[in-house]
């Protein structure tokens, strides 16, 4: 690890690497917005990112994970490979697996020409650990990160789930995200019998994540200016890396990891032939009810669910659809076809219920704090409650073991926000004084609020994190700021990056219990 801080030192030394150029370009109109040159649907198999490279110490992974520029063929060849900013160079970033309740290790190297800091969005975690927004490592530099994954109240428990991580620079965290820096975050449990009901030949993540390609392969990215109020939308979907990719499947159980990557665009997912699949996770991990039937379930940017779909009986083709675009733009819409083939493969039914809550989970009744947000546009910024960020300002400061009770207003009619958490899983109470949909009745990270929406969440706060006590054969690498500087700082933010970076985001610190 030394050795490689020290080469690290050395290459920045020598001129280090480059950053893809997707600079702000000044005053675009929505309308010159380049299009991504045509390609053929289904052209190209499914991909699935490869796992990060990680040695085990004393039963620990420790990950060694690289933020750098590389090529990814997005277009089809013949046509040019994509410059892209990604871990290990690579788009979609490599895959982390970790175990419920060992903590892992992630060590990351900064081999771009800009600062980075890198957030693992979905864990319960020590501040310095989280990736605060100007938690910085700079050009050159490593950051130890030390994720818990430990299971404890019902707000912050780490059973298994869908995470993912990715950039989170303040001001640019858009930019470097459309550049490719996220990737997925998966934790297991070899003890949990929902976990491990599907085989994980047939455990599969789907990420979104749409874009413009150039014709010369860059990626056009607007800057969160020029995007436009509704944030960045491309012109076509990747998932997992790929525009419209076919993925030959058995007849059988899948279960699938959704994630909606994307920056400005939400999608209601649906298969093209009506057929139901069954709910059974929500960022906060499997649902504390039994698995929910649904024919088509919406997604706001950031979310995760996981769903199982039964192709025992399907056609031979079948495609997933986001039906909030019309036919008129396919690769939109179609996002990936499912060619079903073989014999009928035997699966087993899950738990009832899917999972159960360590503790009761929080009621309204026990609430002794209220606080409300309004998500506003103030002098062409997007702001909460009047403010930008300003990592100075501690906005919030709630205190361990208390439940609050949060309204979230989204006063514009012009713009949805998907507002997201750190630390915490809290549960929606309502939108718009009605009962949340059935798909975001479990524990929830991020809650999407759209037009004229207003959503209330409960949240019973946590204790920030130990951090965990390693072996001393495990290597760290700590970053340019001092242990404790961010401990007990986290962010709430809109998951619309360019909302974010001007400037819709909020801090708080979380007190000592009483
Ligand atoms: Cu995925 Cu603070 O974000
Ligand atoms: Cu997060
Ligand atoms: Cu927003």
């Amino acid at each position: 690890m030394v050795t490689r801080r020290e080469f690290l030192l050395l290459s920045a030394a020598s001129g280090g690497a480059l950053l893809v150029p997707v600079g702000p370009l000044v005053g675009l109109a929505r309308g010159a917005f380049p299009t991504t040159p045509p390609t053929t649907p289904w052209d190209r198999p499914l991909t699935i990112p490869p796992q990060g490279s990680f040695t085990t110490v004393d039963g620990i992974r420790v990950y060694d994970i690289t933020a750098k520029p590389g090529f990814a063929q997005l277009l089809p060849p013949p046509m040019p490979a994509t410059p892209i900013s990604g871990y290990d160079g690579i788009f979609p970033g490599p895959g982390i697996r970790a175990e419920s309740g060992t903590p892992t290790v992630a060590v990351f190297h900064n081999e771009m020409t800009e600062p980075t800091s890198v957030h693992q969005h979905g864990q319960v975690v020590d501040g310095d650990s989280d990736g605060f927004p100007v938690d910085y490592i700079r050009t050159g530099e490593s950051k130890t990160y030390i994720y818990p994954n430990r299971t404890t109240s019902v707000c912050s428990q780490m059973t298994a789930r869908t995470m993912w991580y990715h950039d989170h620079s303040r001001d640019v965290t858009g930019r470097n995200v459309m550049n490719g820096l996220a990737g997925l975050y998966l934790l297991r449990d070899a003890n949990d019998a929902t976990d491990n009901v599907i085989d994980d030949q047939y455990d599969v993540p789907l990420v979104f994540q749409d874009r413009i390609i150039n014709a010369d392969g860059t990626l056009f990215y607007p800057g969160p200016v020029d995007a436009g109020n509704q944030g960045f939308q491309g012109d076509i979907v990747l998932v997992n890396g790929v525009i419209g990719p076919r993925f030959t499947v058995a007849r059988t159980k899948y279960r699938f990891r959704l994630l909606n990557g994307s920056s400005g665009r939400q999608y209601q997912l649906a298969l093209s032939n009506g057929q139901p699949f069954q709910l059974i996770a929500t960022e906060g991990g499997f649902l504390l009810s039994d698995a929910i039937p649904l024919t088509s379930i919406f997604m706001g940017q950031a979310e995760r669910y996981e769903i199982v779909v039964d192709f025992t009986d399907a056609p031979d083709q079948v495609v997933l659809q986001n039906q909030l675009v019309g036919s008129g733009q396919s690769r939109l819409r179609d996002l990936i076809r499912f060619d079903v083939t073989g014999p009928k493969v035997p699966s087993k039914s899950f738990p009832s219920p899917l999972r159960t809550s360590p503790e009761p989970v929080p009621v309204e009744a026990e609430a002794t704090v209220r606080r409300s947000f309004k998500l506003h546009r103030k002098h062409g910024k997007f702001v909460i409650n009047g403010v930008g960020f300003d990592p100075a300002r501690v906005d919030v400061s709630p205190r361990a073991g208390d439940t609050e009770v949060w309204t979230l207003v989204n006063e514009s009619g012009g713009w949805s926000h998907p507002v997201h958490l750190h630390l915490v899983n809290f549960l929606v109470l309502d939108r718009g004084g009605r009962p949340p949909g059935v798909y975001e009745r479990s524990l929830k990270e991020t809650v999407h609020l759209p037009r004229h929406g207003t959503a209330r969440i409960i949240i019973r706060w946590p204790d920030v994190p130990p951090v965990p006590v390693l072996p001393a054969a495990v290597p760290l690498a700590t970053g340019p700021q001092l242990p404790g500087t961010f401990r007990d700082r986290y962010v709430t933010h809109c998951h619309n990056l360019e909302h974010e970076d001007h400037d819709m985001m909020n801090q708080f610190q979380v007190l000592q219990r009483a």
